[in-house]
């Protein structure tokens, strides 16, 4: 299977009080197309960090990513941000949602930058509120939603111009049980059938059976426990 996002030998670190201080060491990922995978760690392990280097949002100190084979190493400003608008969704830690626009308008605004034309850009809202059960939500402005209404906002507008890698950091954090496990359904569905490649950085152990791989942050790098070691 084809490898979409690449991670090889990202390193990180930042400056604490005079040191610096190494988050990612060495770390290296393949994400296939259709495939959804978990990372989890404790706090404070790198989790964001390593998925904002992924999403061209966080330059590497050194390592290299690489979107369908090609290399960001070396692209300016404007090449990352057109990078990020139509192939990348990123599903912020918090929702980051623009407070004087209405949900609607948020995804609007995305399809617009995205020059995606104005009739299908509606079809894709009403299917995504659909799906992320918000129809009703449409028309409010980011402070009178919930905080698990404003993370699936989040999640609409990240996958609103259906970006082929789909980066969610702790999507289910603020969603109850049985939103949680629906939202995820949603994304591995969208994963599959539409072949994206998902990473989800998620504390929420119940929907890692959706996932197709798990990965632990430790010490710096990914560690795979899909498979339980044979004692
Ligand atoms: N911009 C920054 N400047 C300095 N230190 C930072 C910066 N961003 C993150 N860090 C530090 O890097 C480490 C990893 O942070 P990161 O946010 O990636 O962790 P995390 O695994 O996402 O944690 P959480 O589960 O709490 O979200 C932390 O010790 C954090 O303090
Ligand atoms: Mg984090």
């Amino acid at each position: 299977m084809r490898h979409r996002l690449v991670l090889n030998h990202i390193t990180h670190s930042f400056e604490d009080g005079g040191t610096r201080r190494t988050v990612l060491d060495d770390l290296s990922l393949q994400v296939s197309e259709g495939e959804l995978v978990a990372v989890m760690g404790p706090s404070g392990s790198g989790k964001s960090t390593f998925l904002s280097i992924a999403g061209a949002l966080l330059e590497p100190i050194s390592g290299e990513v690489l979107l369908d084979g090609k290399s960001l190493t070396g692209k300016d400003k404007r090449e990352l941000s057109d990078i990020r608008l139509h192939q990348i969704g990123f599903v912020f830690q918090s929702a980051n949602l623009i407070p004087y626009l209405k949900v609607e308008e948020q995804l609007m605004l995305i399809a617009k930058l995205g020059d995606m034309n104005m009739r299908k850009a509606d079809e894709r809202i009403e299917e995504l509120l659909s799906l992320l059960g918000l129809q009703h939500r449409r028309r409010a402005y980011p402070d009178k939603l919930s905080g698990g209404e404003r993370q699936r906002v989040a999640i609409a507008r990240a996958l609103m111009n259906d970006p082929a890698v789909l980066l969610a950091d702790e999507p289910t954090a603020s969603l109850d049980a049985a939103r949680g496990m629906d939202v995820v359904r949603m994304l591995a569905e969208e994963t599959r059938e539409r072949g994206k490649s998902a990473v989800l950085v998620t504390h929420d152990e119940r929907v890692l059976p959706l996932c197709d791989r798990i990965l632990y942050l430790e010490n710096g790098s990914l560690v795979d426990r899909s498979v339980k070691p044979i004692l």
